[in-house]
Protein backbone atom coordinates (compact mmCIF):
# COMPACT_ATOMS: atom_id res chain seq x y z
CA UNK A 1 0.00 0.00 0.00
CA UNK A 2 1.12 3.12 -0.87
CA UNK A 3 -0.42 5.73 1.01
CA UNK A 4 -4.32 6.79 2.42
CA UNK A 5 -5.68 7.87 -0.79
CA UNK A 6 -8.42 9.16 0.72
CA UNK A 7 -11.11 9.31 3.79
CA UNK A 8 -14.74 8.95 3.38
CA UNK A 9 -16.69 11.19 5.05
CA UNK A 10 -20.70 10.55 4.99
CA UNK A 11 -22.64 14.22 4.90
CA UNK A 12 -25.78 15.52 4.22
CA UNK A 13 -25.40 17.78 2.23
CA UNK A 14 -22.42 18.48 -0.12
CA UNK A 15 -23.14 22.31 -0.66
CA UNK A 16 -22.95 22.61 3.68
CA UNK A 17 -19.97 20.18 3.48
CA UNK A 18 -18.11 22.48 0.85
CA UNK A 19 -18.19 25.07 3.25
CA UNK A 20 -16.55 23.61 6.36
CA UNK A 21 -14.38 21.67 4.28
CA UNK A 22 -13.43 23.91 1.05
CA UNK A 23 -14.23 27.08 2.26
CA UNK A 24 -12.91 27.11 5.72
CA UNK A 25 -10.47 24.41 5.98
CA UNK A 26 -9.02 25.08 2.31
CA UNK A 27 -9.15 21.66 0.89
CA UNK A 28 -9.36 22.26 -2.73
CA UNK A 29 -11.71 20.53 -4.74
CA UNK A 30 -9.89 17.72 -7.24
CA UNK A 31 -12.77 16.47 -8.57
CA UNK A 32 -17.40 15.78 -8.09
CA UNK A 33 -19.22 13.08 -9.53
CA UNK A 34 -22.33 11.18 -9.46
CA UNK A 35 -21.79 7.70 -8.73
CA UNK A 36 -25.46 5.84 -9.48
CA UNK A 37 -23.74 2.53 -8.53
CA UNK A 38 -22.93 3.22 -4.90
CA UNK A 39 -26.01 5.58 -4.55
CA UNK A 40 -23.71 8.80 -3.92
CA UNK A 41 -22.71 12.03 -5.11
CA UNK A 42 -19.20 11.90 -4.17
CA UNK A 43 -16.40 14.58 -4.02
CA UNK A 44 -12.90 14.64 -2.82
CA UNK A 45 -10.62 17.36 -1.70
CA UNK A 46 -6.70 17.18 -1.47
CA UNK A 47 -5.47 16.88 2.12
CA UNK A 48 -1.48 16.66 1.59
CA UNK A 49 -0.53 13.23 -0.08
CA UNK A 50 -4.00 12.09 1.16
CA UNK A 51 -7.67 13.27 0.29
CA UNK A 52 -10.98 13.36 2.12
CA UNK A 53 -13.84 12.03 -0.09
CA UNK A 54 -17.43 13.69 1.07
CA UNK A 55 -20.45 11.17 0.10
CA UNK A 56 -23.74 12.43 0.08
CA UNK A 57 -26.54 9.89 -0.34
CA UNK A 58 -28.75 10.53 -3.51
CA UNK A 59 -31.52 8.85 -1.41
CA UNK A 60 -32.12 6.85 1.49
CA UNK A 61 -32.45 3.46 0.54
CA UNK A 62 -28.74 3.26 -0.58
CA UNK A 63 -26.25 1.65 1.78
CA UNK A 64 -24.69 5.82 2.60
CA UNK A 65 -28.33 6.77 2.35
CA UNK A 66 -28.86 3.94 5.42
CA UNK A 67 -25.13 4.70 7.14
CA UNK A 68 -26.61 8.54 7.32
CA UNK A 69 -29.92 7.07 9.34
CA UNK A 70 -28.42 5.17 11.57
CA UNK A 71 -25.04 6.84 12.39
CA UNK A 72 -25.58 10.26 11.46
CA UNK A 73 -22.68 12.33 9.82
CA UNK A 74 -19.12 10.93 9.92
CA UNK A 75 -16.20 8.78 8.93
CA UNK A 76 -16.96 6.37 6.81
CA UNK A 77 -14.27 4.63 5.46
CA UNK A 78 -10.60 4.16 5.00
CA UNK A 79 -9.28 4.42 1.86
CA UNK A 80 -5.83 2.43 0.31
CA UNK A 81 -3.83 3.20 -2.73
CA UNK A 82 -2.05 0.08 -3.89
CA UNK A 83 -0.50 -0.04 -7.66
CA UNK A 84 -2.20 -3.07 -8.78
CA UNK A 85 -5.49 -3.76 -7.29
CA UNK A 86 -6.43 -7.03 -9.27
CA UNK A 87 -3.33 -8.63 -7.64
CA UNK A 88 -4.28 -7.10 -4.14
CA UNK A 89 -7.43 -8.72 -4.14
CA UNK A 90 -6.25 -11.81 -5.43
CA UNK A 91 -3.87 -11.75 -2.57
CA UNK A 92 -6.60 -10.80 -0.13
CA UNK A 93 -9.07 -13.71 -1.60
CA UNK A 94 -6.12 -16.70 -1.33
CA UNK A 95 -6.14 -15.78 2.68
CA UNK A 96 -10.48 -15.79 2.77
CA UNK A 97 -10.58 -12.10 3.55
CA UNK A 98 -14.40 -11.32 3.81
CA UNK A 99 -14.76 -8.90 0.61
CA UNK A 100 -17.29 -6.97 -0.81
CA UNK A 101 -16.13 -6.62 -4.21
CA UNK A 102 -14.38 -9.87 -5.45
CA UNK A 103 -13.26 -7.89 -8.75
CA UNK A 104 -12.66 -4.17 -9.19
CA UNK A 105 -15.14 -1.46 -10.73
CA UNK A 106 -14.94 1.72 -11.81
CA UNK A 107 -14.79 4.57 -8.79
CA UNK A 108 -13.99 8.37 -8.18
CA UNK A 109 -10.69 7.04 -7.04
CA UNK A 110 -9.64 4.69 -9.97
CA UNK A 111 -10.39 1.59 -9.78
CA UNK A 112 -11.83 0.10 -7.33
CA UNK A 113 -13.18 -2.59 -4.75
CA UNK A 114 -14.85 -2.70 -0.75
CA UNK A 115 -13.78 -5.57 2.08
CA UNK A 116 -16.11 -6.17 4.27
CA UNK A 117 -15.88 -4.10 7.52
CA UNK A 118 -15.90 -7.51 9.03
CA UNK A 119 -12.02 -8.27 7.66
CA UNK A 120 -10.58 -5.35 9.20
CA UNK A 121 -11.79 -4.94 13.08
CA UNK A 122 -14.96 -2.80 11.96
CA UNK A 123 -13.42 -0.40 9.76
CA UNK A 124 -14.56 -0.39 6.22
CA UNK A 125 -11.48 -0.76 3.84
CA UNK A 126 -11.51 0.30 0.17
CA UNK A 127 -8.26 -0.51 -2.20
CA UNK A 128 -7.90 1.91 -5.15
CA UNK A 129 -5.57 1.70 -7.77
CA UNK A 130 -5.58 5.07 -9.44
CA UNK A 131 -5.83 6.14 -13.32
CA UNK A 132 -2.44 7.60 -13.26
CA UNK A 133 0.08 9.03 -11.28
CA UNK A 134 -1.67 13.38 -11.13
CA UNK A 135 0.58 15.42 -8.65
CA UNK A 136 -1.16 15.90 -5.51
CA UNK A 137 -2.31 19.31 -5.07
CA UNK A 138 -0.81 21.39 -2.70
CA UNK A 139 -3.07 21.91 -0.08
CA UNK A 140 -2.84 24.06 3.54
CA UNK A 141 -3.73 21.50 5.48
CA UNK A 142 -2.97 17.97 5.39
CA UNK A 143 -4.04 14.56 6.67
CA UNK A 144 -1.49 13.56 9.03
CA UNK A 145 -3.06 10.20 10.59
CA UNK A 146 -6.04 8.39 10.79
CA UNK A 147 -7.09 6.91 14.04
CA UNK A 148 -8.88 3.81 15.16
CA UNK A 149 -10.24 2.97 18.28
CA UNK A 150 -9.96 -1.24 18.94
CA UNK A 151 -10.73 -3.63 22.03
CA UNK A 152 -7.44 -5.36 21.44
CA UNK A 153 -4.89 -3.00 19.94
CA UNK A 154 -2.22 -5.37 18.95
CA UNK A 155 -4.87 -7.87 17.68
CA UNK A 156 -5.95 -5.00 15.20
CA UNK A 157 -2.60 -3.77 14.43
CA UNK A 158 -1.51 -7.30 13.04
CA UNK A 159 -4.84 -7.43 10.89
CA UNK A 160 -3.67 -4.44 9.26
CA UNK A 161 -0.26 -5.45 9.19
CA UNK A 162 -1.14 -8.98 7.83
CA UNK A 163 -3.85 -7.29 5.16
CA UNK A 164 -1.73 -4.13 3.85
CA UNK A 165 2.00 -5.11 4.55
CA UNK A 166 1.57 -2.43 6.96
CA UNK A 167 4.93 -1.74 9.30
CA UNK A 168 5.09 -0.44 12.92
CA UNK A 169 6.18 3.00 13.14
CA UNK A 170 8.63 3.06 16.48
CA UNK A 171 6.56 4.61 19.38
CA UNK A 172 6.89 4.35 23.03
CA UNK A 173 6.19 1.45 24.62
CA UNK A 174 2.64 1.81 25.48
CA UNK A 175 -0.96 1.10 24.70
CA UNK A 176 -1.19 2.56 21.26
CA UNK A 177 0.13 1.09 18.03
CA UNK A 178 1.24 3.23 14.92
CA UNK A 179 1.12 1.85 11.46
CA UNK A 180 3.19 4.09 8.69
CA UNK A 181 1.14 3.94 5.13
CA UNK A 182 3.31 6.42 3.08
CA UNK A 183 4.12 9.98 4.60
CA UNK A 184 0.79 9.29 6.89
CA UNK A 185 -0.29 6.56 9.48
CA UNK A 186 -2.76 4.44 11.27
CA UNK A 187 -2.85 5.26 14.95
CA UNK A 188 -4.98 2.72 17.16
CA UNK A 189 -5.85 3.24 20.52
CA UNK A 190 -7.95 1.35 22.91
CA UNK A 191 -11.28 2.14 22.82
CA UNK A 192 -11.99 2.58 26.44
CA UNK A 193 -9.97 6.01 25.30
CA UNK A 194 -12.24 7.20 22.45
CA UNK A 195 -15.45 6.83 24.59
CA UNK A 196 -15.57 3.01 23.76
CA UNK A 197 -15.67 3.25 19.62
CA UNK A 198 -14.03 0.60 17.65
CA UNK A 199 -13.13 1.70 14.55
CA UNK A 200 -12.74 4.88 12.70
CA UNK A 201 -12.69 8.22 15.36
CA UNK A 202 -10.64 11.02 14.56
CA UNK A 203 -8.38 12.08 12.03
CA UNK A 204 -5.25 14.44 12.67
CA UNK A 205 -3.92 16.91 10.12
CA UNK A 206 -0.95 20.05 10.08
CA UNK A 207 -2.01 22.98 8.68
CA UNK A 208 0.93 24.90 7.37
CA UNK A 209 -0.39 27.92 8.59
CA UNK A 210 -1.91 27.54 12.06
CA UNK A 211 -2.93 31.59 12.35
CA UNK A 212 -4.54 31.87 8.81
CA UNK A 213 -6.71 28.66 9.99
CA UNK A 214 -8.01 30.08 13.01
CA UNK A 215 -8.47 33.60 11.20
CA UNK A 216 -10.58 31.27 8.81
CA UNK A 217 -12.32 29.70 12.05
CA UNK A 218 -13.44 32.89 13.45
CA UNK A 219 -14.96 33.65 10.42
CA UNK A 220 -17.23 31.04 10.00
CA UNK A 221 -17.98 30.66 13.51
CA UNK A 222 -16.48 26.83 13.60
CA UNK A 223 -16.79 25.47 16.78
CA UNK A 224 -13.60 24.43 18.29
CA UNK A 225 -11.59 23.71 21.30
CA UNK A 226 -8.43 25.44 21.05
CA UNK A 227 -4.94 25.00 22.91
CA UNK A 228 -1.35 26.41 21.94
CA UNK A 229 -0.92 25.34 18.21
CA UNK A 230 -3.35 22.40 18.39
CA UNK A 231 -7.36 22.86 17.95
CA UNK A 232 -9.90 20.60 17.83
CA UNK A 233 -13.03 21.16 16.19
CA UNK A 234 -16.53 19.99 17.71
CA UNK A 235 -17.95 17.24 15.47
CA UNK A 236 -21.01 19.74 14.72
CA UNK A 237 -18.86 21.81 12.67
CA UNK A 238 -16.83 18.97 11.07
CA UNK A 239 -19.69 16.78 10.05
CA UNK A 240 -19.53 14.26 12.66
CA UNK A 241 -15.41 14.08 12.35
CA UNK A 242 -13.57 14.55 15.22
CA UNK A 243 -10.68 16.54 13.77
CA UNK A 244 -7.49 17.09 15.50
CA UNK A 245 -5.45 19.50 13.79
CA UNK A 246 -1.69 21.01 14.83
CA UNK A 247 0.86 23.93 13.83
CA UNK A 248 3.46 22.57 10.96
CA UNK A 249 6.46 21.63 12.74
CO1 LIG B 1 -13.93 6.07 -1.15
Amino acid sequence: MRRIHHVGIVIRDLAAAYRFYRDTLGLPLVKEARLPDQGVRAALLAAGETEIELLEPLDASSGVGRFLARRGEGLHHLCLDTPDIHAALGALKETHVELIDTAPRPGLAGQIAFLHPKACCGVLVELATPAEDTAAEPSPVRLKRLVVGARDVKQTAGVFRSRFGLTEVAMNDGPRTMLGVGRGAILIVPSEEVGGTEGMVALSLVAEDFESLMAAFDRASTKCLRGTGEVTVEPESSHGVHLHISRYE
